[in-house]
Parts: structure tokens; C-alpha cells; sequence
């Protein structure tokens, strides 16, 4: 039987993330912050001081990214996440970071993979789909305790501005949007805290694996 492969989808500071990493250590799998591809295509770009349209350079670097590339905490930076979310929006460059990501998912024991597609379009056949969503206050909350633990000062409404910005850029594109598989399982986490929700999360995988 092939592996167990997890995959989380949901939007912004949705804490899919986190969930994911949890469930990764959990299950002993190996684990693909999918949304990583997309910052350091974004990041590429811009060290090049090009626009972040240029679907011919961004599907380049997209091309030229290795799994080893993202250790870099600039990568985790409120700017970027705004420049991946546009860089997502072109079709080559999905297009070209779909093998690196479904060859990850196919390794022997299992994989979790976290992003905006993984259960739509990534992984359509994966065995356990989670949706991880919470309201835009909540996800703009959580993600300004984040930032300023990591010293990036950023105000709340701001924070809450980006994150319906990037929803909205997301769910409008037209490749891959944002949305929930038809049979991945909802998990709303506005009212949940971390372990609530990563409790929540385990037994939506128990369930699936039967
Ligand atoms: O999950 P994240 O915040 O690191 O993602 C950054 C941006 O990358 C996000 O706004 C949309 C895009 N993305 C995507 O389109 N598809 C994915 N599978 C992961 C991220």
C-alpha cells in the first residue's frame, strides 16, 4: 500500500502550517510548506530587482529552486507572503513547481504538504484532505503575535488588510484557486487553540485511514 499523504489546504495565517508540521512529527512523515515554493520564486525575482509579473524570469527561478534552498527566515516575512500571492497567480509557474511537489508526495512512506491546491490539484488522490480555516480577525490576530515575536512590528489593521487582500488574490485567480476539495474536511480553528486544534486535526486522519 502506498503512503499516507496528508494534504492541508486553507487560507493565510489560517494555521495550516503549524497543523502540518504537527501532524508531520506525529506521523512520522516528512513534511513540504508548499507556500515556500512560492516565496522563494517571489524572493528570487526581486534580489533581481525584477516585477513580480514577469511569468518568463518567474517561472525561471521557479525552475531553478531546489528543496535545500529555504532556510531563510526572510522567506517568512509579511512581504513575501504578499509577493508569493502574486507570483501564484501565473499559470507557468505553477505549472512548473507541480512534479517537485507531487515527487515529494509519492516518497514510499508518506508525505504532509501544506498550500492553497494540494487536495484540488497536487494531490487529488491524496487519503486524508484537511481544509483549515478561521475568520480574518482571527488569522490577522494570530499572524501579528507571530510577526512581532520574529521583531517585524506590523499594525493590526494592516495585517487584517493583507490577509483579505491575499484571500481575495487567492480565491479569484484563475489557476488553482483557493477552495476546498470536494471531499476535504473542514476545520475551523477561530475558536480553537493550538492543541484544540492540532487534537482535531489527528482524529480527521484516524477517521480517514480508517
Ligand atoms: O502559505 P503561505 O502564506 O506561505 O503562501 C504564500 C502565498 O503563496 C499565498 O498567498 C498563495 C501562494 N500559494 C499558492 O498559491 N499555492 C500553494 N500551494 C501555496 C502557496
Amino acid at each position: 500500500m502506498s503512503g499516507l499523504v496528508i494534504a492541508i489546504d486553507g487560507p493565510a495565517a489560517s494555521g495550516k502550517g503549524t497543523l502540518a508540521r504537527r501532524l508531520a512529527e506525529y506521523f512520522n512523515l516528512p513534511h513540504l510548506d508548499t507556500g515556500l515554493l512560492y516565496r522563494a520564486t517571489a524572493c528570487a525575482l526581486l534580489d533581481e530587482g525584477l516585477p513580480l509579473d514577469d511569468e518568463e524570469a518567474a517561472t525561471a527561478a521557479a525552475r531553478g529552486l531546489s528543496l535545500t534552498d529555504f532556510d531563510d527566515a526572510r522567506l517568512r516575512s509579511r512581504e513575501m507572503g504578499e509577493a508569493a500571492s502574486v507570483v501564484a497567480a501565473l499559470p507557468q509557474v505553477r505549472a512548473e513547481l507541480v512534479d517537485l511537489q507531487r515527487r515529494f508526495a509519492a516518497r514510499e512512506e508518506g508525505a504532509v504538504l501544506d498550500g492553497r491546491d494540494i487536495g484540488t490539484v497536487i494531490c487529488p488522490g491524496a487519503r486524508v484532505k484537511i481544509f483549515v480555516t478561521a475568520t480574518p480577525e482571527t488569522r490577522a490576530q494570530r499572524r501579528a503575535l507571530e510577526l512581532a515575536r520574529r521583531g517585524e512590528e506590523v499594525d493590526y489593521p494592516t495585517i487584517l488588510a493583507d490577509v483579505k487582500r491575499r484571500d481575495e488574490r487567492d480565491s479569484a485567480r484563475a489557476v488553482a484557486p483557493l477552495k476546498p476539495a470536494a471531499d476535504a474536511v473542514t476545520l475551523d480553528t477561530s475558536d480553537l487553540d493550538i492543541e484544540a486544534a492540532f487534537r482535531a486535526a489527528v482524529a480527521i486522519v484516524e477517521k480517514a485511514r480508517g
